[in-house]
């Protein structure tokens, strides 16, 4: 399983059920990565997205609600549910949010990380630390701002080491 997620400076990855801003080449490239894969999310994202469930993709939403249903979405009440309902050789993305980030860090063997060069201080959803005792980057492209990305971002892999 690997996580993907966009990460501002001071670890902040969203606000107000929200993400902290849109950078069309990070979607496009979160789109190039998960298409085909398995996407698992908590509820507070899954009901965030504009569109859903994610197309062309197997849509898993991790809720402690055994009543909550969804079109075309599979659903999980744990951790140890949901690794029932994958197969061994199915590409899983973690997708977020916080609470979720943080409890499948133990369980995920890659990074797929968008640092995003800015500060935002009214954030309330976090990542947890990356200790650099377990993680090594092992790629890194960064791109300047432009007209289309109001701030500059990194994309860079991490695995463990
Ligand atoms: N920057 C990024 O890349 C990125 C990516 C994704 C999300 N985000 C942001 O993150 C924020 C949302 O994160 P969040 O931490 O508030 O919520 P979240 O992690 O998306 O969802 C939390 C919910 O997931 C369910 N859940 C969590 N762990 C579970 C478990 N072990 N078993 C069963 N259900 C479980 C619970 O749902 P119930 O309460 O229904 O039980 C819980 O309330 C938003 O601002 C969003 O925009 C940012």
């Amino acid at each position: 399983m690997k996580i993907i997620v966009a990460i501002a400076e001071n670890n902040a990855i969203g606000k107000a059920g929200d993400l902290l801003c849109h950078l069309p080449n990070d979607l496009k490239h979160f789109k190039e990565l998960t298409t085909g894969a398995t996407v698992v999310m908590g509820k507070k994202t899954f009901l965030s997205l504009p569109r859903r469930p994610l197309p062309n993709r197997r849509n898993i939403v991790l809720t402690r609600d055994t009543a909550f249903t969804y079109d075309q979405t599979e659903v999980a009440h744990s951790i140890e549910e949901l690794q029932g309902m994958i197969q061994t050789d199915e590409q899983v993305f973690i997708i977020g949010g916080g609470e979720v980030y943080k409890q499948f860090m133990p369980y995920v063997d890659e990074l797929q990380i968008t640092h995003i060069h800015h500060t935002w201080d009214d954030a309330d959803t976090f990542f947890p630390q990356i200790d650099p005792a377990e993680w090594q980057c092992v790629s890194n492209e960064y791109h300047e701002a432009d007209e289309k990305h109001a701030y500059a971002y990194t994309f860079a892999v991490y695995t463990r080491k």
